[in-house]
């Protein structure tokens, strides 16, 4: 079992919409996948076609992480009527908001963790659909994924909005779970005729570097029809709908690939090769599951695309270079953020960071706003 989260700090850029979308090539390819609802909106438990009051909801959850309290929670969606495949959906609810804290004790960050080791047979695939803010949901969203992928509108404050989720992810992988990686952006609703467009896209690819995806998700008026009638993209009629659901094909492609080196490095470590062990309950009940992939390494080395049957996932490994975060975005997006924003504006811009964990967000950023801020009380 793999657990992605998608987040981003804004509401509105598209989360919902990936999460869904990812869970439809997910079931088209056969993965058995349960989507989690932690946002109070629920717009992806209505979009996989769970709509009613619901008793036991990831609000349960969270507080009650058991058992039998998960197993109470989970639907199946409709998209999976009359198919075979499985596609499940622990619901969201409005209660949820009233533990969204800014903030959280530390051993609430690990209740979806703590939650999840349930599943871990059940499922090849869960998907976490966070609200838009970085309070105790999303962190423990991440706290529970092996990786998150952030989405971007390419619009004036996407630099700022990436460069704060970045930030917070960090100190959360640093302080909470050091297993937990970013997998990278999506820049989601491009309009490639608009050239402010192309300019953010460009712009986020020069300060964030690989951590951009390279194929931004373009803007597609089926994305919205086929969640209004809760249906899957991949069962929309229509040529666009087709082109979008062969994006979210590729995208899981990657998404996979980014897991199975997981699964790689954790026999390695079994076998003595490194000297990191996995440190929350799920990664090591995990490395019960992987006994296959290890049968089929030598095959895969041979074939770089090919579907390993483990135990309890199907992985498809596709070869693909190392996906590595740029070490220089940081000087980079501060010189920009030097350029082109007034020190006032970058004064505001950190009064409204409000990342309350237990040390500041990229202070280094902000050198030059205190540096004045010193001098003028001299
Ligand atoms: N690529 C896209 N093309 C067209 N509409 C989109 C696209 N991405 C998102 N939307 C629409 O934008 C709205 C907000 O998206 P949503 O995924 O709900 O955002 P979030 O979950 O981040 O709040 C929805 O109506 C959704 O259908
Ligand atoms: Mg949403």
């Amino acid at each position: 079992m793999h657990v992605l989260s998608v987040s981003s700090l804004k509401g509105g850029v598209g989360k919902t919409t990936v999460t869904l979308g990812l869970a439809s090539a997910a079931m088209n390819r056969g993965l058995r996948t349960l989507v989690i609802d932690l946002d109070p909106q629920c717009n992806a438990t209505h979009g996989l076609g769970a709509i009613g009051d619901f008793d036991v909801t990831s609000a349960e959850v969270i507080r009650k992480p058991r058992h039998n309290v998960v197993l109470k929670a989970i639907l199946s969606s409709t998209w999976t009527r009359g198919a075979s495949q499985v596609l499940d959906v622990l619901p969201g609810s409005g209660r949820i908001a009233g533990l969204d804290r800014p903030n959280p004790r530390h051993n609430e960050l690990w209740r979806l963790d703590q939650a999840l080791t349930a599943l871990e047979a059940d499922y090849d695939l869960i998907l976490i659909d966070t609200p838009p803010s970085i309070n105790a949901l999303t962190r423990l969203a991440w706290v529970a994924s092996d990786r998150t992928l952030l989405v971007a509108e390419p619009s004036l404050n996407s630099v700022v909005a990436v460069r704060r989720a970045v930030d917070a992810f960090e100190i959360v992988r640093r302080k909470i779970n050091p297993q937990i990686q970013l997998f990278g952006v999506l820049v989601n609703r491009l309009r490639s005729a608009l050239p402010e467009h192309n300019f953010r896209v460009n712009e986020l690819d020069e300060l964030f570097g690989e951590l951009i995806l390279s194929d931004p998700l373009e803007e597609r008026s089926a994305l919205q029809q086929a969640q209004g009638a809760a249906r899957s993209i991949h069962s929309w009629p229509g040529q666009n709908a087709a082109k979008v659901a062969k994006r979210f094909d590729g995208l899981l492609d990657e998404v996979i690939a980014s897991f199975a080196k997981d699964d790689i490095s954790r026999i390695a470590a079994r076998e003595g090769r490194t000297a990191k062990t996995p440190k929350n309950r799920r990664a090591r009940d995990r490395d019960r599951s992987i006994g296959l992939v290890e049968a089929n390494k030598a095959a895969v080395k041979k074939n770089p695309r090919q579907v390993v049957k483990t135990r309890t996932a199907t992985a498809i490994v596709i070869e693909q270079p190392e996906q590595v975060v740029d070490p220089k975005y940081q000087s980079v997006f501060e010189e920009s953020l030097r350029q082109s924003m007034t020190e006032k504006q970058i004064k505001q811009m950190r009064q409204s960071i409000e990342i309350k964990l237990d040390e500041p967000v990229a202070a280094e950023d902000f050198r030059r706003a205190d540096e004045t801020k010193d001098s003028a009380s001299d």
